[in-house]
């Protein structure tokens, strides 16, 4: 089973990518994670798209469509989701062959607020639901406080680590669940 990672943040010390690496070593049995990159993507233009999809959002949309699920980690930014994201949603959502359909999803957010990202989530829930993909639905995975939590670019808090194993446990089933036969 392989996942495809996105994080929402470009920013190179970004924690939501750091638990997005952490998640590689959470993982249950038989399942994989490769982190894509979105920060190459150039801002969503429907000419551009028109004129012929860039090579950036070409391999994104290929990735997504590739994977059986795909797990994002997103930042929460002005109460919603980064334009990274969104743009990245935005170049993978147009026809032909959207990639979001079908497709499991599950999320997850760190900011350094109490909150952990929960308006963030329920935005990037709204938008993919909208593109017929499937949001795993819970355990839902906040992550507050982020400074207590990470040390030098790394996820250390055990209670954090023991949320998202469960959260990629809970996918696992989840994506041979919402399997569409082609
Ligand atoms: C433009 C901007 C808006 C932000 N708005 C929020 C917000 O609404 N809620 C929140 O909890 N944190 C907010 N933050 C803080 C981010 O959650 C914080 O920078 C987070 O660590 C970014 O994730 P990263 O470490 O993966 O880059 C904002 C940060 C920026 C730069």
């Amino acid at each position: 089973m392989q996942i495809l990672g996105i994080c929402g943040s470009l920013r190179k010390a970004s924690l939501n990518m750091a638990a997005l690496r952490a998640c590689s070593e959470l993982l249950p049995q038989g399942m994989s994670l490769r982190i894509t990159s979105i920060a190459d993507l150039p801002m969503f233009n429907q000419d551009v798209f028109d004129a012929g999809i860039p090579e950036p959002a070409k391999r994104l949309r290929a990735e997504i469509a590739a994977a059986d699920g795909v797990l994002i980690a997103c930042p929460e930014y002005n109460f919603s989701l980064t334009a990274a994201l969104k743009n990245a949603i935005d170049w993978s959502s147009r026809p032909p062959n959207q990639s979001w359909q079908d497709k499991p999803v599950a999320i997850f957010s760190v900011t350094p607020g109490p909150l952990g990202g929960a308006r963030v989530q329920y935005d990037v829930r709204r938008i993919l639901g909208q593109l017929w993909a499937h949001v795993l639905p819970r355990p839902e995975v906040f992550i507050g406080a982020s400074a207590s939590k990470f040390a030098d670019g790394k996820l250390t808090d055990e209670t954090t680590k023991k949320f998202l194993a469960d959260l990629l446990a809970g996918f696992k089933p989840w994506i041979e669940r919402m399997r569409v036969k082609k």
